[in-house]
């Protein structure tokens, strides 16, 4: 397939990118630079737009001129604190954007369409595993922001369906990404201001740009009364993205979970991380962070029906992916 990636400079972009490109389909990227890699064009080595998703008549033009039949679209503003702080930007660029990119999409006729969203769009749901039929209950401007887009292309596909015209789109809700994958670029150390993985906070402190990691909570119902979350590498992600783009089937709507089904608590994977490290990662005890959910963990399921297994979503290995990744600084 010849495929369109908005938000190729980011995290997960770039490693989708280079995902694809191993697996024999055309890919060109796309980013304006809000956030990312701004060296992704020179890296990534395919044909890169320097355009806004959300530029209707740009994205239409170059939709014409290339035909591709299929746009995967991770560009987003992907920050829950800013969002809490800054809610109509947050929307402008998820919901505005994607409803422009949509239109375009539409009016040029791309066939297949897949959205970028996130377990946050059910963040305080309650049950877990959480099923991609359960209730929409965002807690965050991000988290509602990306409901919103989720319904905007359920709504779009029915409305093709309806006109008789050939358009399709799934939408993948990530769990907790992490891991260095197929991309030039490993991990991104967080900036300042942003929301930061666990992760990321642990290659902190074992990089030396932190003292210590503080576990928010000791006192849920989890085994070892810390949080526990469903994390997947990024190479799982790129995973899912090329089964369900291969197989969505024209007039086709779907919606699944990336995530493994198991979690780690916050203990195990401080543990973990300091195997992999041999570094002691000093650990401060702290209160609850009100709005964390003791645990959250994916019913993926429908997903692994199709054939998608999360190979590499140990914590970890994916921990060692991170620390160890020889690519670009
Ligand atoms: N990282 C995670 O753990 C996680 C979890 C769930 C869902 N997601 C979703 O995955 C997608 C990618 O996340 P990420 O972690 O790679 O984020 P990221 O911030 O690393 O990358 C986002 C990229 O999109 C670009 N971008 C933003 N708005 C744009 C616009 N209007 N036009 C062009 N480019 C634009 C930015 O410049 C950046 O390069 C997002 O949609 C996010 O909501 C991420």
């Amino acid at each position: 397939m010849r495929i369109l990636i908005t938000g190729a400079a980011g995290y997960i972009g770039s490693n989708a990118v280079a995902g694809l490109l191993q697996r024999g389909h055309e890919v060109h990227g796309l980013d304006d630079f809000r956030g990312g890699r701004p060296d992704a064009p020179q890296h990534l080595g395919v044909p890169f737009h320097a355009l806004d998703a959300g530029d209707e008549d740009a994205i239409f033009a170059l939709l014409q001129r290339e035909s591709f039949d299929c746009v995967q679209h991770f560009a987003a503003d992907v920050h829950v604190g800013a969002s809490v702080r800054f809610p109509t930007a947050t929307w402008e660029n998820n919901v505005g954007t994607t409803t422009r990119l949509l239109s375009a999409i539409r009016r040029a006729g791309v066939p297949k369409f897949v959205f970028s969203s996130t377990c946050a769009v059910l963040g305080g749901s309650g049950s877990t595993p959480v099923r991609e039929e359960d209730p929409f209950k965002p807690m965050s401007p991000y988290g509602s922001s990306k409901a919103a887009c989720e319904r905007l292309i359920e709504e779009t596909v029915h409305a093709a369906n309806a006109a008789g015209d050939n358009f399709s789109a799934a939408i993948l809700r990530y769990f907790n990404v992490c891991g260095a994958g197929s991309g030039p670029f490993g991990e991104p150390v967080a900036g300042s201001g942003q929301d930061v993985r666990l992760s990321q906070v642990l290659l902190d402190v074992v990089h030396g740009r932190r003292e210590h990691m503080t576990i928010f909570g000791t006192d849920y119902p989890t085994p070892d009364g810390t949080c526990v979350r469903d994390y997947i590498h990024v190479d799982d992600v790129v995973d899912a993205h090329a089964i369900v783009g291969d197989r969505l089937e024209p007039g086709q709507w779907c919606r699944y979970h990336v995530g493994t089904g198991k979690g780690t608590s916050v203990q195990q994977a401080v543990l973990a991380a300091r195997q992999a490290s041999r570094h002691p990662i000093p650990v401060i005890l702290g209160d609850r962070r009100p709005g964390d959910a003791g645990s959250v963990m994916a019913d993926s399921r429908s997903l692994q029906a199709l054939g998608w297994t999360p190979a590499h979503s140990n914590f970890a290995s994916m921990f060692a992916s991170a620390l160890n990744h020889p690519g670009v600084e």
